[in-house]
């Protein structure tokens, strides 16, 4: 049996700080109001001239030295990210020349937010039919670029960042034998396109158009969604919330990791928080969440972990891993 386990993990964030406060300079808000609705205290901004590829890449090359890997050792790439540098090509193919990788394929997957999900899960599907070795996948965004900054409704959640993991087949035999991606459940309604949307693309406007959301609809679906997608990964592996030694939420929001966590029965010491200091970073934020709980020592092999996300589309899914 081939599994698809986890080598290593990096993350970037841009250097640029936004506080709640640096916001309310030119934005009719304030820290309280931001912090009391989504937990969010301060997010990262790229550069003038810093792009999603740029974050991704730096993000690869961190999980690339963790995981003691090098550019020869990868065979697939897969960018997740609603926040592309170009239209085409996929910004997974800009950041295979930057990483000077050579062999196999490359390409992006859009599901916003669920992103990393959508793309961890097919990463698994793909090893384990045989068609790559050794893959990179990568959350990266700059979400910052299609914010309306004169709505004060959206523009205070989102931030700029990126998150990579290398993920390889392992042939299921002594200590790999019950690590790895064990489950994976993908789901999606197009009937919600317009509660979270963004208003231009190239089909439509020629223009990269600016997010638009119905918080509040949002906010009224996604506690079910999320449950609904866990509950599929308990089924499909019999483990239970008491099983699960690490929650890795997508970090839109504060209120609604808390309400998923409570309504599943997971501990708040099992939940992976970084929102506080990321704010949403889309795609990006699992594994930038993933890759700080891994550094600073709470992540460790054998552990079970426990990814979900719901965004745009809508979109949602989880992963369980056995780190
Ligand atoms: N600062 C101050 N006041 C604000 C701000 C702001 N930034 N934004 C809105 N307000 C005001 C509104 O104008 C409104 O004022 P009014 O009562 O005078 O009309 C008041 O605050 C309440 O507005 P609501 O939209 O009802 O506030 P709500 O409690 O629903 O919180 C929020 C808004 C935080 C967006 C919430 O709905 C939410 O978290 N939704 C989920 C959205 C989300 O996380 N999306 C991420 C993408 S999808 C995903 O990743 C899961």
């Amino acid at each position: 049996v081939v599994r698809t386990v986890v080598r290593g993990t990096g993350s970037y964030l841009p250097a640029e700080t936004l506080t709640n406060d640096d916001l309310a300079k030119f934005v009719d808000t304030t820290d309280e109001w931001i912090v009391e609705r989504t937990g969010i205290k301060e997010r990262h901004r790229a550069a003038p001239g810093e792009y999603t590829s740029d974050l991704a890449a730096e993000a690869a090359r961190r999980a690339m030295a963790a995981a003691g890997v090098t550019a020869d050792d990868i065979d697939l790439v897969v960018l997740a990210t609603a926040t592309p540098d170009n239209t085409f090509p996929a910004t997974a193919v800009e950041v295979q020349a930057r990483l000077g990788i050579t062999r196999g394929f490359a390409y992006d997957i859009q599901a916003v937010c669920s992103g990393f999900v959508y793309a961890l899960a097919t990463v698994d599907a793909q090893i384990r039919a045989g068609m790559a070795r050794r893959a990179l996948v990568i959350g990266a965004e700059t979400f910052t670029r299609i914010l309306d900054w004169n709505d004060r409704t959206t523009c205070v959640l989102f931030g700029d960042g990126a998150g990579a993991i290398v993920v390889e087949a392992a042939e299921g035999e002594g200590t790999m034998a019950d690590r790895g991606v064990l489950a994976s459940c993908l789901r999606s309604d197009g009937r919600h396109k317009a509660k979270l949307y963004v208003d231009g693309g190239p089909s439509t406007t020629q223009t990269a158009g600016h997010l638009r959301m119905e918080g509040r609809e949002v906010f009224k679906h996604a506690v079910g969604m999320i449950a609904d997608v866990i509950e599929a990964a308990f089924a499909a592996t019999g483990m239970t919330a008491a099983d699960i030694d690490w929650f890795v939420p997508h970090q839109a929001n504060k209120r609604i990791i808390d309400a998923s966590a409570k309504k599943l029965g997971i501990d708040a010491e099992k939940v992976i928080l970084t929102v506080d200091h990321h704010g949403n970073t889309s795609a990006a934020s699992i594994p930038l969440a993933l890759d700080a709980a891994v550094r600073d020592g709470r992540v460790k092999p054998g552990d079970v972990v426990l990814l979900e996300a719901m965004g745009g589309g809508f979109t949602w899914g989880s992963v369980m891993i056995r780190w």
